[in-house]
């Protein structure tokens, strides 16, 4: 009995064989036909090389030219046919039974549309899109200690157009109107807003600690610090910190004091550090072949400076405590990447491990540590750094000259309600966070400016002789701009809120009639089909400054915003009409 079932199954072994390897076969010749056309070169699907004996188009019209017969794509015919535009110049087309397609490439240019092909599960798929910008959610209603606008995702640090991460101010030095940098106010609250928001947004950092010197669970003594020979470092106590702290003391001709560190995922650095003189050093590994790049942190007010494999930066004398935080993948690209003219030079340049630290002269270190961001010590910088910088005016005066077109002109020194008002909503975010008053009162001072007319170094305007606006840019005649106006009026908006009724009084009164003005001027900036960026059309009778589509997004991110704490119906309905402009909806027309 086994003996015959084995028989059996031999035999139907064989049948099954057989049968597969003829239906695999059959398959095999099914796929191949159905897959010959998908995957054709693109080239051949657009422009397929002419066939001999085909019959199917009519070349009667162009003899000279070889025929271009129909490719056959899925099964339609596209031939080609004259496009004559606007009775001004031809163009190739295609035409498949009754319907013409142009080519994109036209098209785009033509009605300025976006549009490319991307790979999406395996398949190519083109996408195509009326406009480029996005408008991102507002989550909940604004306040003024909550994230700001949708600055979370703002990356200030890695535009070309910032130098470097300045190590004296700790701020970034803009070239965006000239290549010899300069502290722009506006620019430095938007690096404390959005490091202020990514704090609010993204997950805790990992922070690594290498060296504290204080005694905890006996970690102090285990920290691989190497002394070399006429070298020195010994663990103090100091009194103005209450703390112990490693003093060190080591020549420029030496090796330096060094602390192996060993860290190839995080790039933030930071250290307590007070010297007499002298320098901290980071030594790199980076995807460059070779030797390492290190970055020197001196003791001097030099800006930034990079030769061979070495970046500088001045940190000041730092003869007091003071923590020193330099996030080492851009000290290393603005480093690599330094140039005489406005734009920072793109390199591929990326940091790999984080080798070690390195001293040299004498001072005192604490606390080293390497962590994935430090958001709170960016924006302390860039809140510090309006502390120290505005002028008795309340201000802080733009030192560049700036052109804003035929008819407008600032010379340096102008103030900017922009500037201000950024200024105003880092600086209350800095007070409710620490309740140190210095903030408060340095974002209450703030409002010196909106108060004075732009042609007496303010930065008010008034439109048509009714409408108070706090000018971007407080040209002469004004420029209106709308995007810098909003701005502004969320400054007034976060320290109303936060002042108190007596303290806050004037803010409010800026801050409402400056809102009556949006509501009513709101409609002068609608083209139907997108937004304007200024009334310069009106001032100087020139053609509309349209906003191009990121700025369109801007001012329906701020006007989302201002949803969410105003319930005017014009705010909703401005925002829904301008977010239809983005996928090609325009209003009705007669
Ligand atoms: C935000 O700041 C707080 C306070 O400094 C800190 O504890 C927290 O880890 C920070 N979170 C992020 C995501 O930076
Ligand atoms: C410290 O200062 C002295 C004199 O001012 C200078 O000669 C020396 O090079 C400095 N040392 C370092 C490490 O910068
Ligand atoms: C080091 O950090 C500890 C804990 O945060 C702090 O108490 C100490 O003052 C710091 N050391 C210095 C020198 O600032």
């Amino acid at each position: 009995m086994r003996c015959l079932a084995a028989r059996v199954n031999y035999k139907t072994l064989i049948i099954i064989c057989a049968l597969f390897t003829l239906i695999t076969v059959l398959l095999w010749n099914r796929c191949s036909s159905n897959t010959s056309l998908r995957f054709l070169p693109r080239a051949a699907l657009v422009a397929p090389s002419p066939r001999v004996g085909d019959s199917s188009i009519s070349s009667q019209q162009q003899p000279p030219q070889p025929p271009e017969p129909p490719p056959v794509v899925g099964g339609s015919k596209f031939e080609e046919i004259d496009c004559l535009i606007n009775d001004e110049v031809n163009i190739k087309c295609r035409r498949a039974g009754g319907e013409i397609y142009m080519p994109f490439g036209w098209m785009e240019k033509y009605f300025e549309v976006y549009g490319k092909v991307a790979q999406y599960d395996g398949y190519d798929r083109f996408e195509f899109q009326h406009s480029y910008s996005k408008v991102y959610t507002q989550r909940e209603p604004y306040h003024p200690d909550g994230v700001f606008m949708s600055f979370e995702g703002y990356n200030v640090e890695v535009r070309d157009r910032v130098k470097c991460i300045s190590g004296v101010e700790g701020v970034p030095l803009s070239t965006q109107w000239g290549p010899q940098g300069y502290f722009y106010a506006i620019q430095i609250a938007q690096y404390g807003l959005s490091h202020y928001s990514k704090n609010l947004t993204e997950r805790p950092p990992h922070v690594e600690s290498y060296d504290t010197a204080e005694e905890r669970d006996g970690r102090a003594a285990a920290a691989p610090w190497s002394v070399p020979k006429g070298c020195s470092l010994s663990r103090v106590h100091d009194k103005s910190r209450a703390t112990s702290v490693r003093q060190f003391s080591a020549q420029e001709s030496s090796e330096g004091v060094s602390l192996q560190l060993g860290n190839s995922k995080d790039f933030i650095l930071s250290l307590d550090i007070k010297f007499t003189n002298g320098s901290v050093s980071v030594v790199l590994e980076t995807t460059e072949k070779g030797p390492p790049f290190v970055i020197h942190y001196v003791t001097s007010t030099q800006l930034i400076a990079f030769k061979d494999r070495d970046v500088t930066y001045g940190i000041g004398p730092r003869t007091g405590w003071s923590t020193l935080t330099r996030d080492l993948l851009t000290d290393l690209r603005k480093g690599v990447g330094l140039s005489n003219t406005k734009a920072v030079k793109a390199t591929k340049i990326m940091p790999r491990r984080v080798v070690r630290l390195v001293l040299h002269g004498r001072g005192f270190v604490d606390n080293v540590t390497i962590s994935t961001t430090a958001h709170m010590a960016a924006f302390f910088a860039a809140s510090d750094w309006l502390l120290r910088n505005q002028d008795e005016r309340g201000g802080w005066p733009i030192m560049v000259t700036r052109k804003l077109g035929e008819g407008f002109r600032l010379e340096p020194g102008w103030y900017s309600a922009m500037a201000q008002g950024q200024a105003m909503s880092t600086l209350v975010r800095a007070y409710l966070f620490t309740k140190d008053q210095a903030y408060l009162n340095a974002a209450l001072k703030a409002v010196g400016p909106y108060k004075v007319p732009s042609a007496q170094h303010g930065v008010k305007a008034v439109f048509m002789n009714k409408y108070d606006w706090y000018e971007e840019y407080p040209t002469t005649p004004s420029s209106f701009v709308l995007n810098g106006f909003i701005y502004s009026l969320l400054g007034l908006f976060d320290l109303t809120e936060t002042a108190g009724e007596k303290l806050g009084r004037e803010a409010r009164q800026l801050f409402s009639h400056g809102m009556e003005s949006l509501k009513a001027m709101l409609p002068l900036f609608d083209t139907g089909s997108g937004s304007i960026y200024d009334l310069r059309h009106f001032m100087l009778g020139t053609a509309p400054n349209l906003a191009r589509w990121d700025y369109h997004t801007t001012h329906i991110n701020q006007l989302q915003l201002l949803a969410s704490i105003d319930s005017s119906p014009i705010f909703r309905d401005v925002v829904k009409r301008w977010k239809n402009y983005l996928k090609g909806i325009r209003a009705k027309h007669n």
